[in-house]
C-alpha cells in the first residue's frame, strides 16, 4: 500500500509493509517516512528497546527501509494514524555524514545543485507531483473539447518564430567540417542534407492539422537558444500549443481563458494537500516581510484568477496608460514608454496587471514589426492579430494570434522578415489550396507551474533545467 492510502486508512491493527525513506527520525523512536505518494509522512513507532543499537544508527534521513507493523490510532497530534514496527529492514543506507539533505531548510539554490536529490524534499514532491496533475488536467481539457493531439517534430528545418533562436543539429565532425566551392560549410553532407535544428515551436506544423483535422493542440518540448539568464526563461521548456480552424483572434482569446481556468481549477480540486503545503511554505516564508511587501496568498491568487474576467486591451490603449503612469512620468521604469511601436518589458506588463488592472489581462493587436511573420495583418496595415496574456507575478504566459490565411500577404511577409521562403514551402502552399480563417497560441507549462505552485523560479519547476552554461544531469 502506499503511504497515501495509508494515513487516510482506518487504523484497526492491521500488519502492513511499507518501502519508503526516512525524512526524519526523532527520539530513538519516531521515524516520519515518505514514499512520495503523497506529501504526508506516515509516523512510524520504533520500539527501540526491540531494535540493536547497530540497526537504529542506521535510521537516518535518505535512507530506505522497509518496514512491517500495526496501524493503529495515532497518540500524538498532527496525525490520525501511526505504524508500531514489528520488523524493521534497511534497504539502502545514507551515511548521514555525506547526505547532501539535511532535516533543515535549505536554499533554494543548493537543491538545485542538487537536483537529483531534490524530488525527495517536501517541497518538491509537492511541485512534481502537481506537474503531473497539470498536465494531465492539460490532456483531459483538450480531450473532453474534441481536440486531437499531434506529435509535432522536435527536429525541424525551419524556425517557426524567425527569431533566430534556435540550437543547431549536427552530425558533423567539427574538427573537420566538409566545405563546398567557396569555402564554407558544405550542409549537403551533415545527416539530414541540410541545416537542422530544434524546434522552437510546434506551431507551424500543428496549423498544417488544424486545416485537416480542424481542433488540434501539441504539448511538447521546445528549445530556444536565447541568453536570458532569468527567474522567467529556459533553453528547454515545454510548450502546449492548440491551432483552432475557423477561429478567429476573439475565439482564441476565450479557448484560452477558457482552458486556463479550467486546469487551475482541476489542480485546486485534486491536488489540494501539495496546494495547500506549497500555499502554507509561501505564507511561512512571507512572514517576516512587511504587509505591502507580500505576495497574495496562493490559494486566494488561484481563486482570483478562475473568478475573475480576463481584463482585453489593446496595444493602442496599453501605450495610453502606461505612458500616463506614475512609474513612467516618475522615470521608474528602466524602459520609459514614449511612443507606440514600443517593444513591451515585463515591468510594463507586470504593471498593467497587478497596478493598474489587478486582474490578468489580454493584450492583443500589436505593432506587425514587433511580432512573428506568420500573424494576420489588420487593415490599418500596421497591427497584427496578436494577444499576449499576462499573469500577476509571471508576466507573458500565453502568446497567440489569427494566423495570415491569405497566400500573396504571407509570401510578402516571408520576404519582408529576411525569411528564406524555400524552407516553408509547405506552410505556403495551405494557403494555396483550401486555406482558411485559423488560430492559436502557445502556453508555456513552466510559467504556468510557477503561477500555480507560487515557486518564483523558473528553474525551481521543471525536473531538470536547462540554462545558459548549465546542462548538468
Ligand atoms: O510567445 P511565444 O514565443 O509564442 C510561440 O512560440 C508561438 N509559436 C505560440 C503559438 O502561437 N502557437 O511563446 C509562447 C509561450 C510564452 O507566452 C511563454 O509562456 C512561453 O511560451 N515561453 C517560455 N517559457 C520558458 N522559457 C522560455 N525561454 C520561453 N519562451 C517562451
Ligand atoms: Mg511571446
Amino acid at each position: 500500500m502506499d503511504i497515501k492510502q495509508i494515513v487516510a486508512a482506518e487504523p484497526t491493527g492491521q500488519s502492513l509493509e511499507v518501502r519508503a525513506w526516512v525524512r526524519t527520525f526523532r527520539s530513538n523512536r519516531f521515524i516520519a517516512l515518505n514514499d512520495g505518494s503523497t506529501s504526508q509522512n506516515l509516523q512510524v513507532v520504533v520500539d527501540f528497546e526491540r531494535e540493536s543499537e547497530a540497526l537504529l544508527r542506521r535510521i537516518t534521513t535518505g535512507a530506505c527501509l522497509r518496514i512491517k507493523g500495526d496501524l493503529v490510532e495515532s497518540q500524538g497530534k498532527g496525525q490520525k494514524v501511526e505504524l508500531m514496527a514489528t520488523e524493521i529492514e534497511v534497504l539502502g543506507d545514507a551515511d548521514a555524514e555525506e547526505y547532501p539533505l539535511q532535516p533543515k531548510k535549505h536554499s533554494m539554490e543548493f537543491l538545485r545543485e542538487n537536483a537529483h536529490l531534490r524530488p525527495r524534499t517536501q517541497t518538491f514532491g509537492a511541485v512534481f507531483r502537481l506537474r503531473h496533475g497539470l498536465q494531465f488536467a492539460i490532456h483531459k481539457y483538450f480531450n473532453d473539447n474534441g481536440f486531437f493531439m499531434v506529435h509535432t517534430p522536435i527536429i525541424t528545418g525551419s524556425d517557426a518564430e524567425g527569431a533566430g533562436e534556435m540550437f543547431r543539429v549536427s552530425t558533423l565532425d567539427p574538427k573537420t567540417p566538409p566545405l563546398n566551392d567557396k569555402g564554407e560549410l558544405n550542409w549537403k553532407e551533415d545527416f539530414f542534407g541540410k541545416e537542422t535544428n530544434l524546434t522552437v515551436s510546434g506551431q507551424l506544423e500543428a496549423e498544417l492539422f488544424a486545416l485537416g483535422l480542424g481542433k488540434v493542440y501539441t504539448f511538447g518540448p521546445t528549445f530556444r537558444a536565447e541568453n536570458s539568464n532569468t527567474t522567467r526563461h529556459l533553453a528547454e521548456f515545454w510548450m502546449i500549443e492548440p491551432e483552432v480552424a475557423f477561429n478567429d483572434l476573439f475565439d482564441n482569446m476565450e479557448l484560452a481563458e477558457d482552458c486556463l481556468k479550467y486546469v487551475i481549477r482541476y489542480v485546486m480540486e485534486h491536488c489540494k494537500d501539495d496546494l495547500q503545503l506549497l500555499h502554507d511554505r509561501q505564507q511561512e516564508e512571507e512572514k517576516s516581510l512587511p504587509q505591502d511587501k507580500r505576495a497574495m496568498p496562493l490559494l486566494e491568487k488561484l481563486a482570483f484568477a478562475t473568478d475573475n474576467e480576463f481584463v482585453r486591451c489593446s496595444y493602442t490603449e496599453a501605450i495610453d496608460i502606461l505612458r500616463n503612469s506614475k512609474p513612467n512620468k516618475k522615470k521608474k521604469f528602466k524602459y520609459l514608454i514614449d511612443e507606440w511601436g514600443a517593444d513591451l518589458q515585463s515591468e510594463h506588463e507586470r504593471f498593467l496587471v497587478e497596478k493598474h488592472f489587478g486582474k490578468p489581462v489580454i493584450l492583443y493587436d500589436y505593432p506587425a514589426n514587433i511580432k512573428a511573420f506568420y500573424m494576420r495583418l489588420n487593415e490599418d496595415g500596421k497591427t497584427v492579430r496578436a494577444m499576449d496574456i499576462l499573469f500577476p507575478g509571471i508576466g507573458e504566459i500565453v502568446g497567440g494570434s489569427q494566423r495570415e490565411e491569405r497566400f500573396d500577404v504571407l509570401k510578402q511577409k516571408i520576404a519582408e522578415f529576411g525569411i528564406d521562403e524555400e524552407s516553408l514551402w509547405w506552410y505556403l502552399q495551405t494557403r494555396k489550396f483550401g486555406t482558411c480563417v485559423h488560430s492559436g497560441f502557445g502556453l508555456g507549462f513552466e510559467r504556468l507551474m510557477n503561477f500555480i505552485t507560487g515557486m518564483t523560479n523558473i528553474r525551481d519547476v521543471i525536473p531538470f533545467p536547462r540554462s545558459p552554461k548549465n546542462a548538468e544531469f
